[in-house]
């Protein structure tokens, strides 16, 4: 069996070629501060690789497709199969994999049949070895921790980035610091963090706040971060697309819709359309469009109220917790990548969230509240004529289901929106809720709950 690292000698990857470029002043260093920050300018880093443009893109498509058939553990991950586009590390003994990536293309009949748009897919990341997209990223920055001897890996997190960072330290070694902010953050996704083994501190502020504190901290004390300011998490990240165009046969949707928090992952997978496009992987770029919570929308204001120049942030506030952030970091790479694919950004409140999710979870896949702002924010980019019914469209689904049960259970037992100015709009969510109900252990009750169920259905088909 292949271990969680490698060290096959097949599978040793070449010497490492790529530099750091500053997204603000163009500037290449070979190397990055802890900050990953511009010394010249402070604007944030990516990497990048003269040798990337050097490759066939048609042998490119074939090795990649071959490596499925393969049983190395770099070949196995969804993520290192692509490593001709990522940063290699000198070493595949540094390489820290949980098979990540590979991740299904699913398509929504129901949601299809109603916005009308025929050619409707989603694209799980929930379907992770921790349950989000995160670990396509964390894969290659653990790695990179390691490679470098870190002792401690570290970062503010609503949730997921911890579980997944917590998971891949545990895996390569390495210990984990998590700040996320109290009482802001799913049971399901902290439980995940303890299980794996992080120092974990509850601190009493919102995501931004912890990151703040993230940022003084790795200044300080020997910690590496895994936020996606760190350029490695990206080029990761950048699998899924390179993933989902050779599940779509090279064949670019019109639309790629995505959940924008600290848009990272937004950034992430408009690097690896232009790259694909560059290198000739793909004939053209599809669109990339944000989705935003209205209570955590510093992208969609940043876009209107100041044309994209500087950052408007604002005081997040979302039962959509993966996305409470109002500070964005990544927001200048964002902005550049959306307007680089002519893709929109747009906002959808607490109800069009619930009735996306609950639409979601009734074609059987489910996702978390983040992921399913794609949705709702589809249907308002249909309503707008942004998007068309003849057109491709794939929504990223960044989260699992099971990532926030709450959410889900009170959805279903109606107390999301009790008590809140929605209370009385949400009744129209009604039909999508499935509560438990609880009855005597006898044949006769479950019968008449099934008959009862029988009757409704009917109901609801006739309405
Ligand atoms: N969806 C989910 C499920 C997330 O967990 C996140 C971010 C996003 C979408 C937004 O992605 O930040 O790259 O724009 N979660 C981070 C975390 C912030 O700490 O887990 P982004």
């Amino acid at each position: 069996m292949p271990s969680s690292t490698t060290s096959e000698k097949g599978s040793q990857p070449s010497q490492a070629t790529f530099r750091f470029r500053c997204i603000g002043c163009g500037g290449m260093t070979g190397s990055a501060a802890q900050d990953f920050r511009c010394s010249e300018c402070g604007n944030l880093l990516e990497i990048t690789d003269a040798s990337w443009n050097s490759h066939n893109p048609i042998a490119l498509k074939s090795l990649w497709r071959e490596r499925r058939t393969l049983n190395a553990a770099l070949d196995l991950s969804g993520v290192w199969r692509f490593r001709e586009l990522l940063p290699v590390p000198e070493s595949g003994e540094y390489v820290v994999t949980l098979r990540e990536g590979n991740t299904p293309l699913y398509e929504l009949p129901q949601s299809s049949r109603a916005t009308g748009i025929s050619r409707l897919y989603a694209k799980h990341q929930g379907i992770n070895p921790t349950g989000s997209f995160k670990d396509a990223g964390m894969t290659v920055a653990a790695t990179f921790a390691r490679q470098a001897g870190y002792r401690w890996v570290a970062c503010a997190s609503t949730g997921n980035t911890s579980a997944s960072m917590a998971a891949y330290a545990a895996r390569g070694g390495m210990r984990s610091l998590v700040l996320v902010p109290e009482g802001k953050i799913s049971w399901s996704k902290l439980s995940q963090a303890l299980d794996y083994g992080a120092l974990t501190c509850q601190l009493r502020t919102d995501f931004d706040g912890c990151l703040r504190l993230l940022q003084e901290l790795v200044r300080r004390a020997p910690v590496y971060q895994l936020n996606s300011i760190n350029p490695f998490r990206l080029e990761g990240q950048k699998t899924l697309a390179l993933e989902l165009l050779e599940q779509l046969d090279w064949q670019p949707p019109d639309h790629i819709i995505v959940p924008g928090g600290n848009l990272g992952n937004s950034s992430a997978i408009g690097k690896a359309l232009l790259e694909m496009l560059e290198i000739g992987l793909i004939p053209r770029l599809p669109k990339l469009s944000v989705i935003q919570a209205e209570g955590a929308n510093a992208l969609v204001r940043t876009l209107r109220e100041a044309s994209g120049k500087r950052l408007v942030s604002v005081e997040a506030e979302t039962r959509a917790t993966a996305i409470r952030i109002g500070n964005p970091a990544s927001w200048e790479k964002a902005v550049k990548v959306l307007q680089a694919t002519g893709g929109a950004c747009e906002q959808v409140s607490e109800l069009e969230i619930a009735e996306a999710k609950a639409a979601i979870g009734a074609e059987g896949i489910g996702c978390e509240p983040a992921s399913a702002v794609t949705l709702a924010g589809l249907k308002k980019l249909l309503h707008q004529g942004f998007v068309k019914a003849e057109e491709t469209v794939v929504l990223v689904l960044t989260g699992n289901l099971l990532k926030d049960p709450d959410f889900t259970m009170a959805f279903h037992r109606g107390d999301l929106f009790r008590g809140t100015a929605q209370e009385q709009e949400s009744l129209k969510l009604n039909s999508f809720r499935h509560p438990p109900v609880v009855i005597d252990a006898t044949l006769d009750a479950v019968i008449k709950t099934l008959e009862q169920a029988e009757k409704s259905d009917a109901t609801d088909s006739n309405a």
